[in-house]
């Protein structure tokens, strides 16, 4: 296993506020921005840091994943994200997350083993969805069930034995896929397929989901391909919203299932995990390629609140690496099912082309990011938008899993207690409500 390497002091930063001077400490790693380390400003300065949103805001050490948003950098563990595309599987990713390493053939084995044993829910899961409406969002079902593992599974929850650490990593990983499935297949109304251990994970998951017990299933490599290739480009990305979230959730010791119920819930938003489902919206609200100008100009209107979906990013002031990815894999799975014409598929091209070239676009640095493509790959292999979020939180539950992992096996982790700038009413008496104006 990789030992987590820490930060170094590189420098010294400098700050007065009023009659004190602090001098604080710039820490850095191995690569990327160098962050003044600010947990002793308080006590030199008398002042907190404001940084709401944390976009100046380092929030640990991590050696997991790295990104490099100006150059359009994203690398798993020191690996570029298109060789692992290229070349690896979303098990072996996974593996490399959670490990630090890539797995020799024995240890892969194994790992593989380990997954593939915990596939299946508990039976008694399995009435949980009798609870739910038909028309349920399967997201809302996703942070359901997985919050209830805790319940089904508590021979994992004590976080401080490594081998429960494991197991239940073992149990998310596995169970994501049959959770997934199952809610999808509530929500149309057809008989819940059980997981097979024959099948590779991808293939498992594409069984479980367009599968049905009357018919025999049969596997296509191209399209289990590209599902594993979906699975990587989202296994991890850094400390993002939802695994803040998890991070967050986790600093107070409770169990890894709520942790990661909590991070579902955060990868929802639109401004998240929900946008590859808003930009198949979007593009069916486009229609046609001559109403893009129209919209291109809402979408630089402020007051419109109109958003080009499935652009821009917090990080990448460049195009998402796993944006080119997702465009190669669908052309890919378009040439496969035989689909010459994707009207879909033109009209985001023409939407890209015309965004990449604009003012509006090119001044703020908005480029494609890993959803614009992908709800148009999932169309087109035949899930309905309401299963590309789940999707997502399927694949990034290695990343949650493995950046919780760092976590609580970091000995300086503390409860996350961000401070705040309060504004409301200063200290006053209560007043009576017979005596209120
Ligand atoms: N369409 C139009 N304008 C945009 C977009 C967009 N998609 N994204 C950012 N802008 C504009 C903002 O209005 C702002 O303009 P201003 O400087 O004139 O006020 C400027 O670009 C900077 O944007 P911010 O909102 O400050 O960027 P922030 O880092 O806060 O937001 C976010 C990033 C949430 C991803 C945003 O770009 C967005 O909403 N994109 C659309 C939703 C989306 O695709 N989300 C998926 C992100 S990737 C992921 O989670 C997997």
């Amino acid at each position: 296993m990789a030992k987590t390497a820490t930060s170094k002091q590189v420098g010294t930063a400098t700050l007065n506020f009023n009659d004190k001077t602090a001098t604080l400490p710039v820490l850095g790693g191995t690569l990327g921005t160098d962050c003044m380390d600010v947990r002793k400003i308080q006590s030199e300065l008398g002042i907190f840091t404001f940084d709401p949103s944390y976009g100046a805001t380092a929030s640990c050490e991590s050696s997991i994943t790295y990104i490099d948003g100006d150059e359009g950098v994203l690398l798993h563990r020191g690996y570029p994200i298109d060789q692992l595309a290229e070349n690896s599987s979303f098990l072996e990713v996974a593996y490399l997350l959670l490990n630090g390493e890539l797995p020799n053939e024995a240890e892969f084995t194994k790992f593989t083993n380990g997954i593939t044993r915990h596939t299946m829910l508990h039976e008694q899961i399995r009435n949980f969805w009798n609870g739910f409406r038909r028309d349920a969002h399967p997201m809302a079902m996703l942070c359901s069930v997985v919050g209830a593992m805790s319940a089904f599974y508590p021979d994992s929850i004590d976080i401080h034995d490594e081998h429960q650490r494991e197991i239940s990593a073992f149990r998310l990983i596995a169970k994501m896929p049959t959770i997934t499935a199952w809610a999808y297949k509530y929500n149309v109304g057809q008989p819940f397929m059980y997981p097979r251990n024959d099948l590779s994970y991808a293939e498992n998951f594409l069984y479980m989901f367009h599968g049905v017990p009357a018919e025999t299933y049969k596997p296509n490599p191209v399209l289990t391909k590209a599902m594993d290739r979906i699975l990587i480009l989202h296994a991890d990305h850094e400390q993002n919203a939802s695994t803040s979230t998890v991070r967050l959730a986790g600093s107070t010791g409770t169990n890894p299932f709520a942790c990661i119920a909590a991070g579902v819930a955060s990868l929802w938003g639109p401004a998240h995990g929900g946008a590859n489902e808003a930009v198949l919206k979007m593009l069916g609200e486009i229609g046609h390629k001559d109403n893009i100008p129209d919209f291109i100009k809402q979408v630089k209107d402020k007051d419109s609140n109109v958003k080009l979906m499935g652009f821009g990013h917090r990080v990448y002031k460049n195009y998402d690496p796993r944006a080119k990815i997702m465009q190669k894999t669908c052309y890919e799975v378009l040439g496969e099912l035989g689909i010459k014409d994707s009207p879909l598929l033109d009209l985001a091209m023409e939407l890209e082309k015309i965004a990449l070239e604009d003012e509006y676009f090119v001044s703020r640095k908005l480029y494609p990011n890993v959803d614009f493509y992908s709800g148009i790959i999932l169309s087109a292999m035949g899930f309905p938008t309401t299963m590309f979020t789940p999707i997502f939180a399927l694949a990034r539950t290695v990343g949650w899993i493995s950046q919780w992992k760092e976590m609580i096996e970091d000995p300086t982790n503390r409860i996350g207690r961000p401070r705040q700038i309060y504004t409301g009413a200063a200290q006053r008496d209560y007043t009576p409500l017979d005596k209120r104006g």
